[in-house]
């Protein structure tokens, strides 16, 4: 084992979503700080998405990257959108550590639809992930960390959870879901030693980003429109000049908010978000 010392020093911090993108730079960075690391991920594609998600290989590469800083880890491939798959993926991260002292609730897909259009499928998928996956992974971490005394959730909402925007009817309504979620349980779990918070990345630079299905619904007026056509259609989501966010800014909120120095932030969410949160009026 290593002798890494740091603010999660002994902790074990649990990661929705850890094989790619946010949930990967979650976990690394957790790593650094000292905690033993478990990833849940499905690893599999979602046959309501029109982008490809993480592989067995993308998870096994954040195993490698966790391990590289001297921490331990352990992953469960399991679908959180699936309630009983999910309390058994916990309970086996329980029995391999001991213990949950963090929850990051990342996991989640994009898709979208207007009210007159939107798919049923899509948003049945995209409401089971993004809002009943984050249910089904607190409900499950919640018992372990009030027997502790101790816990920690943040969960990943979005921009979109603060602002609608047009044609994105699932997406908004399960990322504003997974705020009125962080604040409910932040209210019930507050007596017992746990905080609940969440995070609402702006535009950020991931695979759920960086896809043929999104650029294509960004410029349909494309045949195969690259990154170079799509970003002027991005960059004004953003106030500050930058159109897409690094994991490492999202990362630096959750590890505020996991960290020895938060004892008494709960039910907050902290915009990351390029200045889009000057629009919101509150
Ligand atoms: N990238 C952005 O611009 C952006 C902006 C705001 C919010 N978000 C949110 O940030 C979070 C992380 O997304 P990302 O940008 O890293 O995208 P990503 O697609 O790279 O990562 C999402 C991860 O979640 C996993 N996943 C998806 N469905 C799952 C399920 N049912 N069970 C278990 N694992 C599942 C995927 O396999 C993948 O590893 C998501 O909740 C997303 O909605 C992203």
């Amino acid at each position: 084992m290593s002798d890494r010392t740091g603010a999660l020093d002994g902790q074990v911090v649990l990661v929705t979503g850890g094989a790619r993108g946010q949930g990967r730079s979650h976990a690394v960075a957790a790593a650094e700080a000292g905690a033993s690391i478990a990833l849940l991920d499905v690893c599999a594609d979602n046959r309501t998405t029109t982008y490809p998600l993480a592989g067995p290989k993308d998870l096994a590469e954040t195993e490698e990257l966790v391990r590289a800083v001297g921490a331990d880890v352990f992953s469960v491939e399991v679908d959180v959108s699936d309630g009983p798959a999910t309390l058994d993926a916990v309970a086996r991260v329980r029995e391999r550590f001991g213990r949950i002292d963090v929850l990051v609730a990342n996991a989640g897909i994009h898709g979208g639809g207007s009210i007159q259009d939107a798919s049923l499928d899509v948003w049945s998928g995209v409401i089971g992930t993004n809002l009943s996956g984050v249910f089904h992974s607190m409900r499950a971490v919640s018992p372990i960390m009030i027997e502790q005394n101790y816990g920690r959730i943040v969960a990943t909402a979005s921009n979109q959870g603060r602002m609608a925007v047009p044609g994105s009817v699932p997406y908004v309504a399960s990322k504003w879901g997974v705020i009125g979620l962080v604040k409910a349980a932040a209210l019930d779990l507050a007596q017992f030693g746990i905080t609940v918070n969440a995070v609402a990345p702006g535009n950020t630079s991931t695979p759920m980003v960086h896809n043929d299905a999104l650029y294509k619904a960004l410029r349909p007026d494309l045949e195969s429109p690259s990154w170079a056509d799509v970003e002027p259609v991005l960059a004004p989501h953003h106030v500050q000049p930058v159109t897409l966010l690094r994991p490492e800014e999202i990362t630096a909120a959750v590890m505020f908010l996991i960290g020895p120095s938060t004892p008494h932030i709960t039910g907050s969410v902290i915009d990351v978000n390029a200045g889009s949160a000057a629009r919101y009026t509150a």
